[in-house]
């Protein structure tokens, strides 16, 4: 494996991990919280385990942003560009930017940034897989 590809899954990874945030909390909410009675002791794992993703997830977020940039370096060095991986990298960027916004400058977890950031990562999610299968690569004149 390159390093370039290493890199990019590095950042589908901290992308797909700051993902988690929304299905950990759609299967606490369909599956746990039926569980909880039967098994409390596993309904208090999950919930121990998504609140560390919950309280991590802008962290996670950043982490796929910053590797984002070492990723496209060791792309671009070696001379190539990939259209689904610019399509998936400006979504990235729009989604770390909606994020940030929400949280620092907003500071409220409620409001129209925060419906634009959950469907911008759903976008996301779709154009890091269809550059994962197709890269449709763009050569760099050297
Ligand atoms: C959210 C942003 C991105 C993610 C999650 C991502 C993820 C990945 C992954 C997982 C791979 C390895 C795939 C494999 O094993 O076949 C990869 C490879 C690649 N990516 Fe990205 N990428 C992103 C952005 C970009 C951008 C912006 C570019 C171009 C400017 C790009 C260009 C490439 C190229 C050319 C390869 C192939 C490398 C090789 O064959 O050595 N990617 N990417
Ligand atoms: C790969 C990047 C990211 C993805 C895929 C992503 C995805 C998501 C999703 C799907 C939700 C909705 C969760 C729900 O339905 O409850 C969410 C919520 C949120 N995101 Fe992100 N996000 C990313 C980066 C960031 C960054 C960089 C920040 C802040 C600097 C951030 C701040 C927030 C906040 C404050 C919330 C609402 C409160 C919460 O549930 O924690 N996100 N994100």
């Amino acid at each position: 494996m390159s390093l370039t590809e290493i890199l990019g899954w590095c950042v589908a990874l901290s992308a797909a991990a700051a993902l988690m945030n929304f299905l950990l909390k759609q299967v606490s909410r369909e599956y746990v919280k039926n569980l909880s009675a039967a098994n409390p002791q596993f309904a208090s794992s999950y919930r121990t385990f998504m609140q560390f993703m919950i309280r991590n997830h802008r962290f996670f977020g950043m982490a796929a942003g910053a590797l984002f940039a070492v990723h496209v370096g060791a792309v671009l060095s070696s001379g190539v560009s990939s259209f689904t991986g610019i399509a998936a990298g400006i979504l990235l960027l729009i989604v770390s930017g909606l994020g940030a916004y929400g949280f620092y400058i907003r500071k409220n977890p409620r409001g129209k940034w925060i419906h634009a950031h959950r469907g911008v990562a759903f976008l996301l999610t779709m154009a890091a897989i269809a550059h994962i299968f197709f890269k449709a690569a763009i050569y760099l004149p050297a």
